[in-house]
């Protein structure tokens, strides 16, 4: 008799790049855990108690944290631990999804576990992808989108902002085949492109004009707090939007075609689908 695969885990199974992975496993044959506190099966980070029942017979995991929760999450001890825990289980391979920027933004480190994945003794690859193109359709930059306007403190730099099936796509295959092994794959779309440029590429596909304009990271952080979001979560974000004026991820990767052999979505292919939905419709 063939032997049985193993479930793959796969966390945030109800965002933006684990909903779109859970199908790709399936299309491959590969039976898939998609957890998260919503999801089929019950994961939350912050209860500990949910952790044994999604590991216990899993051969691998698709592991998204909670790094962009400031103040409220310890990256380094609960990485950690759930590392340990997987070990203790059989699970033998982890492909960790981070963010590109390298140093501490809203004093966090957006690598941290890198560390905890090579002293594992687990199989591991890290993707640390630019900003996703669903930011724009279905994340933070949706509602300014369809207001028409975009206040940002990301002055005139340029992202290479790449679109989740194809981060979805090369962790498919990183926890499906050999070779990915203790790599870090920074993840990029095509092309290189300023806010004031993507916001014309949308306006262009939704038919209507949707401006780009560029604030100082203060002006942003404060305007967040007046909206209600919490003071520490605010220096967060500012501080990951400015990074994009510094260009920390303006630089194109080929990485997406070398491991899954194709071209990665160009962003107007991105923005023509989605305008397509009629989801820029004004607000
Ligand atoms: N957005 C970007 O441009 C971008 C770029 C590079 C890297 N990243 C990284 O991608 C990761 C995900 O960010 P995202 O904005 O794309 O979010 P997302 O994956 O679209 O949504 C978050 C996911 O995590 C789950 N979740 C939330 N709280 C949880 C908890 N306490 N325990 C277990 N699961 C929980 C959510 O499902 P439930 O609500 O059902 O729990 C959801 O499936 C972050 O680590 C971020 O740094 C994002």
């Amino acid at each position: 008799m063939p032997k049985k695969t193993k479930p793959t885990l796969v966390l945030g199974a109800t965002g933006k790049t684990g909903s779109r992975l859970v199908p790709l496993l399936r299309d491959r044959g590969v039976p898939v855990r998609a957890a998260s506190r919503g999801g089929e099966v019950r994961f939350d980070w912050d209860d500990e108690t949910t952790w044994g029942r999604a590991l216990t017979g899993v051969g691998a995991v698709y592991l998204v944290d909670q790094q962009d929760k400031p103040g409220q999450w310890d990256a380094e001890t609960m990485i950690e631990r759930f590392y340990a825990r997987a070990a203790d289980l059989g699970v033998t391979r982890v492909v960790a999804l981070q963010a590109r920027p390298a140093g501490a933004i809203g004093g966090k480190d957006l690598h941290a576990g890198t560390d905890t994945a090579e002293r594992s003794g687990l199989e591991w690859t890290v993707l640390r992808p630019s900003w996703f193109n669903q930011n724009f359709d279905e994340g933070v930059l949706l509602d300014g989108v369809r207001a028409g306007e975009l206040p940002l403190p990301a002055g005139d730099g340029a992202e290479a902002f790449v679109d989740v099936a194809d981060v979805a796509a090369v962790a498919a295959a990183a926890l499906t085949e050999d070779g990915h092994h203790g790599r870090v794959y920074n993840l990029s779309g095509p092309a290189a492109l300023t806010f004031a440029e993507a916001v014309e590429v949308i306006g262009h596909a939704a038919g209507r004009e949707v401006r780009y304009v560029p604030v100082s990271q203060r002006d942003y952080e404060a305007e967040l707090v007046g909206a209600g979001v919490p003071a520490d979560y605010a220096t967060f974000v500012g501080d990951l939007v400015a990074r994009i004026d510094q260009g920390t991820s303006s630089a194109v990767t080929f990485t997406v075609e070398q491991v899954t052999g194709r071209a990665p979505v160009a962003f107007a292919d991105f923005a023509k689908e989605a305008a397509s939905r009629g989801v820029w419709a004004a607000a």
